[in-house]
């Protein structure tokens, strides 16, 4: 079946139905672009996802696919994978949209866009469900600001089988589009948090485990403390580090010795040795 015939079938607003659009003044490409900003990601929890692999990674995490938009010369130039992500896309329901180049350049913000662009609902985990069991990793990132920053430690938490990644404060938006991109498809991976200040102070009264917090001027080398214990890392923001109240609220303070002349580490980097330093002995070849 062709689009039209498919059309036929049914409005957009019904699920499963295929439409094309060639305009990128049409009003649903308008509303798919809005996801570019924060604001509009809040008001409908939808997200963006580029990429015919980053699609796939979310289909196969079950996570709901609610549009997906796809290149029309690419379905046309008989692309098998997409129109088999296509198929996929209306039997789960979802509404797709063949776009014309300038519809998904529009979308993307940028020249030679992705094949595929799905627009996914977003999944937030309650502070209340984060619960670690001995030998059970966790990170929380006090006020982190680089949307690039928290997308490569959310991969990095995915590789080394970290549990949760908890946002603590004022923290940029995980469902941005460079976060999700520098993910490369971990945040259908791994269970993200947000929480504020209180609320997390509230939550680790009840927690059992460790809270190892890292800092410029911990006394403890970061090699030193067992991390057999349910361990959370405690990351601090890029240019401020954990404030007191967080740091103050750490079980012990860690640091990475260096050598040389830079100042401190970036703070993707540090969460990516503390991680593999916590999951030394759970990880193996
Ligand atoms: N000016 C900030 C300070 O003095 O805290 C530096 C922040 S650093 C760029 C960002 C975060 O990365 C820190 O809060 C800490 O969590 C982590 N970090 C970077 N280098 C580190 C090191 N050598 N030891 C422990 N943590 C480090
Ligand atoms: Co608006």
């Amino acid at each position: 079946t062709n689009a039209s015939q498919r059309r036929a079938a049914g409005p957009l607003s019904a699920p499963g139905r295929i439409k094309e659009i060639a305009s990128a003044a049409n009003p649903i490409v308008k509303d798919i672009r809005a996801l570019s900003q924060k604001r509009h990601r809040d008001e409908t929890g939808l997200f963006l996802v580029e990429g015919l692999k980053l699609v796939l990674d979310g289909l196969d995490a079950g996570w709901e696919l609610a549009t997906l938009v796809v290149s029309k010369a690419a379905l046309q130039g008989g692309s098998e994978v997409l129109t088999r992500v296509v198929s996929r896309a209306v039997g789960i329901g979802a509404d797709v949209i063949e776009a014309s180049a300038k519809v998904l350049e529009a979308i993307a913000r940028r020249d030679n866009p992705q094949s595929a662009i799905g627009v996914f609902r977003r999944r937030l985990t309650p502070l209340s469900k984060v619960a670690l069991a001995s030998g059970e990793v966790a990170v929380a990132l006090d006020r982190v600001r680089d949307p690039g920053n928290l997308g490569t430690i959310l991969r990095t938490a995915d590789a080394v089988g970290a549990k949760s990644v908890i946002l603590v404060g004022d923290c940029v938006d995980p469902f941005s589009l460079e976060t999700v991109r520098a993910t490369m498809g971990s945040i259908f991976a791994v269970p993200v948090v947000r929480a504020k200040e209180a609320e997390f102070l509230a939550w680790r009264q009840g927690f059992s485990g460790q809270i190892v917090g890292t800092h410029m001027t911990g006394a403890v080398d970061y090699r030193t403390p067992d991390y057999a214990a349910a361990t959370l890392l405690f990351m601090g923001n890029e240019q401020a580090g954990l404030s007191a109240e967080m740091a103050g609220t750490c079980d012990l303070l860690v640091r990475i010795p260096q050598a040389g002349r830079a100042d401190s580490l970036n703070l993707a980097v540090a969460t990516g040795v503390m991680l593999f330093e916590a999951r030394r002995k759970a990880l193996t070849l």
